[in-house]
């Protein structure tokens, strides 16, 4: 049975920054309170009107066609990971097939929030070992700028707009790619994190706008330790399903929430920090979007057989980690 391997790798990020003093003339807060808190200094924002998540997927899509010397023309399925869609319906996968001209794909979202890109390689998986599919493309795009509330001193530090995607193919040789994955999902998360309106249980109104439900609401406090200890928890298993220890692991990739969750978690696992892959300084956390810009801007660092433990944790909440045996030679 052949394994999923990441056979290429893009990103694309808005040119637009927004940095820490920007942010303290919006709302009061300070660079030296966010540095130390959540440790971004600077995020992108998407600041084209008229341009949401698939504007972003769509240039991360051409670029990986590009750089892959893919012809377009034989991608057979692109799954979109974004809590960001540019409208309730149709998906953003829709969008992007269009706009990168993948004119024989077709494609569907998932909303794992920020667990969407190992979820979404959890099914780019199981199609390769299924035999359905040989050319996948996973694309995760998040305008977080849409749903962030730049009046919520507590939330709007922490979140930036990126897109990144990969190629997901074949590899006969059992050695590369995925190796194992492990998911969770607990709805008594529900209530500390989620846009409370604007979906089926609440329509937007008037009022909704007017209280700001269509932003997000996060009880930050319950949502750090959970992400430390899911994240935590989840690695651990993995590492123990597959026999591996620290030394054993050769980058370690957590979603990029907050750099304390990141010490947090990398500390616990005894993992060492010149082997945490960490880039929130300057991107913020961008969702289902930030293990694949992370692992896309150290790239250059990575070598075929690489092995690669990630772990994400979401609203939801939703979380795991997965193994992965990176399949690329830096250029
Ligand atoms: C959001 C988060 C950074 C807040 O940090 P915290 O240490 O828990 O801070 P608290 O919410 O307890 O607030 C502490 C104080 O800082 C204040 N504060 C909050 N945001 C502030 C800001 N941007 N600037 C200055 N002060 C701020 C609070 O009002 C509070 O003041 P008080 O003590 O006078 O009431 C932290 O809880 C966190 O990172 N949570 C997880 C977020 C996350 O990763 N979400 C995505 C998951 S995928």
């Amino acid at each position: 049975m052949s394994n999923a391997i990441i056979s290429g790798i893009a990103s694309y990020q808005p040119d637009d920054i927004l940095d820490n003093q920007m942010l303290s003339e919006m709302v009061d807060t300070n660079d030296e309170w966010i540095t130390t808190r959540v440790g971004v200094k600077e995020r992108r924002i998407l600041r084209q009107e008229g341009k949401g998540s698939g504007y972003m997927g769509q240039l991360a899509v051409k670029k990986l066609l590009q750089e892959t010397g893919t012809d377009p023309q034989d991608v057979e399925l692109l799954i979109c990971a974004t809590s960001n869609p540019d409208y309730r319906f149709p998906s953003t996968a829709s969008v992007i097939i269009h706009d990168a001209g993948l004119n024989n794909a077709y494609g569907y979202d998932i909303q794992a929030a920020c667990a969407g890109f190992i979820v979404s390689m959890q099914a780019a998986n199981a199609y390769i070992k299924a035999g359905l599919y040989k050319k996948i493309i996973v694309v995760c795009a998040e305008k977080m700028s849409s749903m962030t509330d730049y009046q919520d001193r507590s939330t709007c530090p922490l979140f930036g707009d990126a897109a990144a995607a990969v190629l997901v193919e074949p590899d006969n040789t059992e050695t590369l790619g995925v190796i194992d994955a492990e998911f969770h999902v607990n709805g008594d998360g529900l209530p500390n994190l989620l846009m409370k309106a604007g979906g089926s249980v609440k329509p937007a109104t008037v009022e909704t706008v007017r209280a700001r439900e269509h932003y997000i609401y996060q009880e930050g406090r319950a949502v750090y330790k959970h992400a430390v200890s899911d994240m935590l928890s989840s690695s651990l298993s993995v590492m123990k399903r597959n026999d591996l220890d620290v030394e054993q692991i050769d980058w370690f990739v957590p979603h990029q929430a907050n750099l304390r969750i990141i010490e947090a978690v990398g500390d616990r696992l005894k993992m060492p920090a010149d082997k945490v892959l960490v880039n929130i300084q300057h991107t913020g956390n961008t969702s289902a979007a930030s293990i694949p810009l992370c692992i896309d801007e150290f790239k250059n660092k990575l070598h075929k057989g690489d092995k690669i433990l990630m772990t994400a944790f979401g609203a939801g909440f939703t979380w795991g980690a997965m193994y992965l045996i990176w399949a690329i030679d830096p250029k």
